[in-house]
């Protein structure tokens, strides 16, 4: 006879461990509000969430009004940008254990220096003005050659860091020269200039190097670092910002 046995061990429940969160979101509407004004929102979540899942959950099922941007949720369209506990962050890149422990609180702000439209959302027209004035496009006229445009590894290492720039403003909303002059065309928009200027196949590098050196270009930075703390692709900035200052004064000598 055969005997078969049910397994009576129960499997381990598994414990998912939650948090009990604040999240202070700085909310905006010109329809309604004279300025802006906190709400918060209790809720639970993961440690390892992201903060783009606790606003979504926020939206889903607390506050439908909520505006704020976002895209792909894995830190490559730049969409959601914003002022999270204090520093500029991606909040699709930020996870909620960096930010706060169990009971503890997160504030949530627009990035600052663009007008905010409503709640999270803001004008990102000049941003994106200061980037087309750097002739973000590749400028070759030469004729073409029969196959592809080669370039050596060490002049691809050049432009490596800035190729990285996924546009999300985290640089420029973080700098405080931008914030007092907005016609500075602010980090992004330079290290985006420093992407063309450095590519070996490019010839309007004098051209770049003349929009850079006006008024409105690398002289304002005053080297403050902000903005290469803000970074979430790790792009050292005020690097790049050097060396396009460099590029310049070896252009003039
Ligand atoms: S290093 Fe320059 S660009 Fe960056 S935050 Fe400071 S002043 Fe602005
Ligand atoms: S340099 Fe970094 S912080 Fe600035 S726009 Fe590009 S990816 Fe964002
Ligand atoms: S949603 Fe695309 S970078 Fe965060």
């Amino acid at each position: 006879m055969t005997q078969t046995h049910a397994n009576s061990a129960a499997a381990p429940a598994t414990t998912v461990e939650m948090v009990n969160l604040n999240v202070k979101i700085l909310r905006f509407n010109p329809e309604t509000d004279k300025k802006a004004h906190w709400d918060t929102y209790q809720v639970q979540a993961q440690p390892s969430d992201r903060v783009l899942d606790v606003l979504n959950n926020i939206k889903w099922y607390h506050e439908p009004s909520l505006i704020f941007r976002r895209s792909c949720g894995h830190g490559i369209c730049g969409s959601d940008a914003m002022l999270i506990s204090g520093r500029n962050r991606l909040a699709c890149k930020t996870l909620v254990r960096d930010v706060a422990k169990d009971g503890g609180t997160i504030t949530v702000e627009p990035i600052r220096g663009l007008k905010v439209e409503r709640d999270l959302l803001v004008d990102m027209e000049p941003f994106f003005d200061s980037y087309k004035a750097i002739m973000p496009y590749f400028i070759n006229e030469s004729p073409a050659p029969a196959g592809e445009r080669y370039q050596s590894e060490l002049d691809a290492e050049r432009m490596e860091h800035s190729s990285n720039c996924i546009l999300c403003a985290c640089c420029t909303t973080s700098c405080p020269i931008f914030w007092v002059n907005g016609a500075y065309l602010g980090p992004a928009a330079i290290v985006q200039a420093h992407r063309f200027i450095f590519d070996s196949r490019d010839e309007a590098t004098h051209q770049r190097l003349n929009i850079m050196n006006q008024n409105t270009g690398v002289w304002r930075c005053r080297t403050a670092y902000n903005c290469t703390e803000a970074c979430p692709r790790d792009i050292p900035i005020t690097t790049l910002i050097e060396e396009v200052k460099r590029a310049i004064m070896f252009q003039q000598s």
